[in-house]
């Protein structure tokens, strides 16, 4: 068995993603359940970008010279963040999980804080508890919008956001998880539909979307929070399934808008945080943080 750095190239990036296809497909097929992450331009995008912005936090698992495993974590002012751990349903139970982690934990060595977002898989939830995390269960909405429950906005403007907005963006995330997410708003904006700001007396705020899927938001209140997530879910293209994941039970202002406009509330994994409590109100990017 070796480790070796992943590559910022498409090959690898293909790699990590059908290693990934190949691992979430053997969940067991239970309710909530962590469904395999669609092969995406996105995916491919953020393993490029993890391999350029840490390569000491993304590797490869080799064996007789085929790829069974990978990991990619990122750190972030003081935050380590995992973002993936995979390993094919034939390699898995022998420790190849426990050596990919080792190693992405390393490159965040001197963090106080960390997070993930967890399937529900037992074998995960083993290795991520063992490295000291507190396990938070969390929800996630789906479902189509109806828009009859949509109540009046409020006077809250909200507007398009951009990259003019970084300093406002990683300002919210530094007041609510210690750290802002910095480059990673760039692979963020390159690939969601729309980014909202919300920024006024009464607080600041930011929300990614893209097709159904509410994919970060973080606000400097609950109102706000609201605020933006009513938008976001307004602007779900009619006919498309709205998706809000990792919610932990923190964030029940997301499931009170949720339920608001007819969404089905499920479980689905867990939360994963050491040195911190959960950020709030906050949605969080299961792949990001
Ligand atoms: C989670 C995953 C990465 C772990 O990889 P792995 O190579 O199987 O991990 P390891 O063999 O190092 O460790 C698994 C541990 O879980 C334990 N385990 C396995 N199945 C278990 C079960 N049903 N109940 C309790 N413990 C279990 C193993 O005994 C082992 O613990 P030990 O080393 O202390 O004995 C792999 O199972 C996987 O890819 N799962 C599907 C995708 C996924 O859920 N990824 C997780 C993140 S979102």
């Amino acid at each position: 068995m070796i480790l070796r750095p992943v590559q910022d190239t498409a090959a690898d990036a293909e790699v990590v993603q059908s290693l990934a296809r190949a691992a979430f497909a053997s969940l067991p097929d239970t309710p909530g359940a962590t469904e395999p992450p669609p092969a995406s331009v996105y995916q491919a995008a953020r393993t490029r970008h993890l391999a350029r912005t840490d390569p000491q936090g993304c590797w490869l698992a080799e064996l007789d010279g085929e790829p069974v495993g990978a990991v990619l974590a990122l750190r972030r002012e003081g935050v380590w963040v995992l973002a993936l751990l995979v390993v094919l349903p034939r390699a898995q139970g022998k420790g190849v999980g426990r050596l990919l982690l080792d190693r992405a934990l390393a490159h965040g060595s001197g963090c106080l804080r960390g997070m993930l977002c967890s399937s529900p898989s037992p074998a995960a939830v083993r290795r991520y508890r063992l490295a000291g995390f507190t396990m938070y269960p969390v929800m996630r909405l789906t479902g189509r919008v109806d828009r009859s429950g949509l109540v009046d906005p409020g006077d809250i403007p909200v507007h398009p956001g951009n990259a003019a907005h970084q300093h406002l963006l990683d300002s919210v995330d530094r007041r609510l998880r210690g750290s802002a997410h910095g480059p990673d708003h760039g692979l963020l904006r390159a690939h969601c539909e729309e980014l909202l700001i919300a920024d006024s007396l009464a607080g600041s705020g930011y929300c990614y979307r893209d097709g159904g899927e509410v994919k970060l938001l973080a606000a400097t209140s609950k109102r706000i929070a609201t605020r933006l997530l009513r938008e976001a879910l307004a602007r779900v293209p009619e006919g498309t399934q709205a998706r809000v994941e990792a919610l932990t039970a923190e964030q029940e202002w997301a499931l009170d808008v949720g339920l608001e406009v007819g969404l089905t509330v499920e479980s689905c994994g867990f939360l994963g945080l050491r040195g911190m409590r959960p950020p709030a109100p906050y949605v969080p990017n299961g792949g990001l943080l």
